[in-house]
């Protein structure tokens, strides 16, 4: 409950006698989220100095999410936790030493594991970025995580030029979705395998208006002569969020020297290379965590630079949240089950709606 507010866009930036409630998903201890979340509600002090009081929006779930709950995940919160790492929020007001940043400004996590499926938060200042009105809340409350992975592994492994290509596994996850407009945005040829499905025709569909020159699946690739025949040049760049097999076979792929980034292992299995190629071809193996990259670059030109790219592509409408619900916090039993269904496809990411 919100005994005063202010109003959006108010000068003053100071706050006295604001009285919330925040309604958050907390646990104490790892397991399953549908058994271990709990909703409960936690009076919020006023923001002194530095911080600012923050109304969420709206809040992913991600696998990362639901794996750090598992205690699955290297990043261990201190109990009780408030889940989830990504939000976009409205500052409702501010300590007395904080500087440009009003009522009413949208606003998104700068850090990790704040805790973010929640009605309401208190966060310093440095722990947020101000993100542009213009921009839509299901893209801004993603942004933080998989358009910056698909930014990162794009810029950071290998130089690209127009004309270029890039392949990958998983290409209809979030950040596979991210990977295929960052390349049509910058002129990349983007390469998706997908599992096979009853909707796959739909499904490739809509992967090439994102911008995929070509999805195939994990069969049609073994087949394919897409880069034999020069169509598409030899992939410099491959991206595996699967692992296993599905790993081996898009490093297959790679033209020589080329590198494959591994970022998720949702099959579960390990990274299998492929002798021939390794040996022949010289390819390369890495690894890429944006939480890694994102402590280390907290403050980094690099940093700010990825995140004007991507609120100008999204503004321009040249980039779109990935296929997603928005689900009420009290759906989050459903949506986090289904977040991680490993017996079906993947088909939308599920956005907590904090505004119902
Ligand atoms: N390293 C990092 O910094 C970083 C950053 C972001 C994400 N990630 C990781 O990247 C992965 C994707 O994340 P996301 O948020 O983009 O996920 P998402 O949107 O939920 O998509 C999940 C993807 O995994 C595929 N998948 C699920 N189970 C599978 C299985 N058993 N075998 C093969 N494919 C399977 C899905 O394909 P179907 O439709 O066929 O099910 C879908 O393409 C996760 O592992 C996540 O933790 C890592």
């Amino acid at each position: 409950m919100l005994r005063q507010t202010l109003r959006p866009g108010h000068a003053a930036h100071w706050c006295r006698q604001m009285s919330v409630v925040a309604k958050s998903l907390k646990y104490t201890q790892h397991g399953e989220p549908q058994d271990v979340l709990k909703l409960v509600e936690d009076q919020l002090a006023d923001p002194k100095d530095k911080q600012v009081l923050v109304r969420i929006l709206a809040a992913p779930i991600n696998p990362a999410d639901i794996n750090t709950i598992q205690g699955k995940y290297p990043v261990k919160p201190k109990f009780p936790a408030v889940a989830g790492n990504e939000f976009v929020g409205e500052v409702i007001c501010v300590g007395e030493n904080v500087k440009g940043l009003q009522a009413g400004e949208h606003v998104i996590p700068l850090a990790t594991g704040l805790g973010t499926w929640t009605t309401y938060g208190l966060y310093n200042q440095d722990q947020l970025m101000t993100v542009p009105k213009k921009v839509g809340l299901a893209e801004a409350a993603t942004v933080t995580v998989n358009p910056c992975t698909a930014y990162r592994m794009l810029k950071d492994f290998v130089k690209l030029s127009p004309g270029d290509t890039v392949i990958q596994n998983g290409a209809n996850s979030a950040v596979g979705q991210a990977v295929h407009q960052l390349c049509r945005a910058w002129g990349i040829n983007s390469i998706g395998i997908v599992r096979d499905r009853p909707e796959i025709c739909e499904l490739k569909q809509l992967l090439e208006c994102l911008g995929a020159t070509a999805v195939l699946t994990e069969a049609e690739v073994r087949t394919s002569d897409i880069f034999k025949t020069g169509k598409v040049k030899r992939p410099k760049l491959a991206f595996n969020c699967v692992g296993g097999k599905s790993a081996t076979e898009v490093s297959r792929h790679l033209d020589d020297c080329g590198v494959m980034v591994t970022y998720g292992g949702m099959s579960r299995e390990p990274v299998t290379v492929a002798t021939g190629p390794l040996i022949f071809k010289d390819i390369a193996f890495r690894g890429f965590w944006m939480t890694r990259w994102s402590k280390e670059n907290y403050d980094a030109p690099e940093r700010k630079q990825m995140f004007k790219e991507l609120f100008e592509l999204m503004e321009q409408g040249k980039f779109v949240a990935p296929t997603h619900e928005m689900v009420p916090l009290e759906k989050f039993k459903h949506a986090a089950a289904e977040a991680l269904n490993f017996k079906g496809f993947t088909g939308k990411k599920f956005i907590l709606n904090m505004r119902e």
